[in-house]
């Protein structure tokens, strides 16, 4: 069975930056708390004309350069996003008419901030199965543009950006070892958007009740948020027969530094073992794990035969793992 490997990966931040003390102009906070609460720092804001493919594709571009892969010799595009151009079509289909592409297979994932992970276990088993060879995975977001600004609980902790890989069928042992995917609906309501779907259609009334922004449970996304993660970290190390000191690096969703501290505890990972970036560029949601990744690689921390775990939780409530080795 052929492998799915990571050839290439790439990413795209906005440039504008918004730190804690510019929040602190227009909303009940301060950087003290909101970095005590969340380790963040600064988080970057898409501009007016900038939208979620256009994000996608900066990262994309970078990612098809680092692989030395054309556009053209992609079979598929998956984009996980909670925060589309559009309804519908997918930003993926908007994405290949931007690489000038027409015909290669393009669809999104709604995962929230796995996503990612969700998008990059569809795109390993299609390539696993032989159907395909060389697929384009992109996690972007513009939550800036769902968020509540008069919300403190909330609008705190988001960012926008957006990150790639590309995925090439390759024979040898090195490439996704196995992911894992879970959801629990019943935690629907913790962490949503209620507005603008068939449930509740387009209104003004809706718009006064700020159906269409961000609601979430803060708390209670915690508590559920650590277990997933530690649990399903565990299960792609079980399934492989490979225990947490074999990690290299642990890449998590960025949601929130005392989350990955949590889940970093609980796991018994040391520190020089997990990336972390929450501090500048807060939580991408869908967008967090493949920037992490980028970073880390193009910093030449990732060498050849490493083991790297992504591991992601988000609304849904979903979390999942997927277990590389690199
Ligand atoms: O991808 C997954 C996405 N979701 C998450 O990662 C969210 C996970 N949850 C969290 O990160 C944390 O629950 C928060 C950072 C959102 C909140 O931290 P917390 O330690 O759970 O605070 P809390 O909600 O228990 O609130 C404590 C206090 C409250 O005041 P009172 O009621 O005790 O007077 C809040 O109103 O802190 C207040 N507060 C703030 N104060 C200053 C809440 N947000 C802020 C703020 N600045 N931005």
């Amino acid at each position: 069975m052929k492998k799915a490997r990571i050839v290439g990966t790439g990413s795209y931040l906005p440039e504008k930056i918004l730190t804690n003390f510019d929040l602190e102009k227009f909303l009940d906070t301060s950087d003290e708390w909101i970095v005590s609460r969340t380790g963040i720092r600064e988080r970057r804001i898409a501009a007016a004309d900038e939208n979620t493919s256009d994000l996608a594709t900066r990262a994309a571009r970078q990612a098809l350069d680092m692989a030395g892969i054309s556009p053209g010799d992609l079979d598929m595009i998956i984009v996980g996003t909670i925060t589309g151009d559009y309804p519908w079509p997918a930003t993926s289909c908007l994405v290949q008419k931007n690489l000038g592409i027409p015909g290669c297979a393009a669809f999104d994932v709604s995962a929230a901030c796995s996503g990612f992970v969700y998008a990059l276990d569809m795109a390993a088993r299609q390539i696993e199965s032989g159907a395909i060879k060389t697929v384009l995975v992109i996690g972007a977001e513009i939550l800036s543009r769902i968020l509540d600004w008069e919300d403190r609980n909330t609008c705190i902790l988001f960012g926008d950006g957006a990150g790639a890989a590309v995925l090439k069928a390759e024979d040898g042992p090195n490439g996704v070892l196995s992911s894992h995917l879970h959801a629990d609906g019943s935690f629907w309501e913790l962490l949503y958007q209620p507005g603008f779907g068939t449930r509740h259609t387009p209104s003004a009334e809706g718009m006064d009740q700020r159906l269409h922004l961000v609601r979430m449970q803060g708390n209670e996304v915690f508590k559920v948020a650590v277990r997933s993660l530690s649990d399903v970290a565990l299960e792609a190390l079980g399934a492989n027969g490979m225990a947490v000191a074999d990690i290299d690096h642990f890449i998590p969703h960025q949601a929130n530094r005392r989350i990955l501290e949590a889940t970093a505890r609980r796991l018994g990972l040391k520190d020089e073992q997990v990336v972390i970036n929450v501090d500048r560029f807060g939580n991408t949601s869908g967008a967090s794990i493949p920037i992490a990744l980028d970073e880390a690689n193009r910093a030449g921390k990732i060498k050849e035969g490493d083991v790297v775990l992504l591991d992601a939780f988000g609304g849904g409530f979903t979390w999942a793992s997927s277990l590389l080795l690199w």
